[in-house]
């Protein structure tokens, strides 16, 4: 099952676990959108009966073939039936018969997965999938490093433009409250500045700071042709707004100055997995399926932990923590507590002095 917002990468890890599914004899069924088509009961075989494969089982063929593309073959939900126990119940009632789930998704997720393992007889897994790489306890998840190449390449196509003006251009990326993308992709991008919301400044600081970074870029003697600052959208300023002002701040000693904003939006959400989302998607995945074959439940397999905690499996990159943990270092991630929050913003602060230069 694939839920909550998509990622690429997600039609990776069904050509994944359903080939290796397959490899162990194990039929497949796939739900469609998330925990709505499984409160609705609604399945599609993902397996194929196969009498010259040496189980008698192959991936069906869609699912060979859609393994490069974005999206998610099985369709995806926001689903907040699922918060309710009596639409759990009737979900955990529609997995009788099947012995095992693999929840592929973000926070939202991976919670009604714990809640589900908590609640019914199948044994639930989880892998990580999510552009804003806010899930704790996993280093990566899915879809974060085709995001990055996504905003990458759509920085360096502003740049070209930005340069021949000698304009300055705010971008905003997604990441719900997580600034990741915004300040993985701003060091990549050689970004003049990036504003998180992990920065906890407010809008007057905010303006601040962009009209110092301009004034820093453009009056010095190195006399940039182009100005890159790239916001998280979990800065609430909205970006035409943040424009705005900061031509406002600047209008009266560079009244000459051009400021646009781009807003990717959705942009970043799609495209063909990377290499890396297809190789995560791919060894994760693998764990999955072991992991369910030994009876584990009520588990996250992780990619590269970034905490202590985890027990380790035969892919030395990939553990497995309990999805109680997940969700717990998921807050701790959010709300600025988590060791991996700090790192990441001192880092930042380490490297913003230095993006101007
Ligand atoms: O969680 C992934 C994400 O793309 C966020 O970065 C973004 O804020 C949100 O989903 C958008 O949600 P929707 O696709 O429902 O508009």
């Amino acid at each position: 099952m694939t839920s909550g917002g998509d990622s690429p990468g997600m039609n990776a890890a069904i050509r994944s676990m359903v080939k290796v599914s397959a490899a162990r004899g194990v039929r497949v069924m796939g739900v469609i959108d998330g925990y709505d088509g499984l409160i609705d009961g609604v399945f599609r075989e993902l397996t194929a009966f196969s009498p010259g494969s040496p189980m008698g089982l192959a991936a069906a063929t869609e699912v060979d073939l859609l393994g490069n593309e974005g999206g998610t073959l099985l369709g995806s939900a926001r689903c907040a039936r699922f918060r309710e126990k009596e639409w759990r119940t009737r979900a955990a009632g529609n997995l009788r018969g099947i012995d095992g789930l693999l929840v592929v998704g973000g926070n939202g997720s991976l919670t009604g997965a714990h809640l589900l393992a908590q609640e019914c007889a199948t044994l639930v897994v989880g892998i990580p999938a999510s552009i804003d790489n806010d899930i704790g306890c996993t280093g990566m998840a899915l879809g974060v490093d085709t995001a990055l190449n996504t905003i990458v390449e759509s920085c360096d196509r502003i740049t070209d433009t930005a340069r021949s003006h000698k304009r300055v251009f705010v971008i905003e990326v997604m990441g719900r409250q997580s600034g990741y993308l915004a300040m993985a992709s701003a060091v990549a991008a050689g970004a003049d500045g990036v504003l998180l919301r992990e920065q906890g400044r407010s809008e007057e600081t905010i303006v601040d700071s962009v009209a110092a970074m301009i004034r820093a870029g453009i009056t010095s003697d190195r006399a940039r042709r182009r100005i890159l600052i790239i916001k998280a959208e979990g800065v609430e300023v909205p970006c035409t707004r943040l424009v705005r002002l900061v031509q406002e701040r600047l209008v009266t000693d560079m009244p000459t100055l051009e400021i646009r904003g781009t807003v990717l939006g959705h942009l970043v959400r799609g495209g063909r997995p990377s290499y890396q989302d297809r190789m995560i998607a791919g060894r994760l995945s693998l764990a999955a399926v072991d992991a369910l074959l030994e009876g584990v439940t009520d588990t996250m397999l992780a990619w590269m932990a970034p905490v202590p905690g985890g027990t380790p499996t035969s892919d030395p990159a990939v553990s497995r923590f309990s999805l109680a943990r997940v969700l717990e270092e998921t807050d701790a991630l959010l709300d600025g507590t988590s060791v991996v929050t700090r790192w990441r913003l001192q880092t930042l602060n380490a490297l913003e002095g230095a993006l101007g230069l």
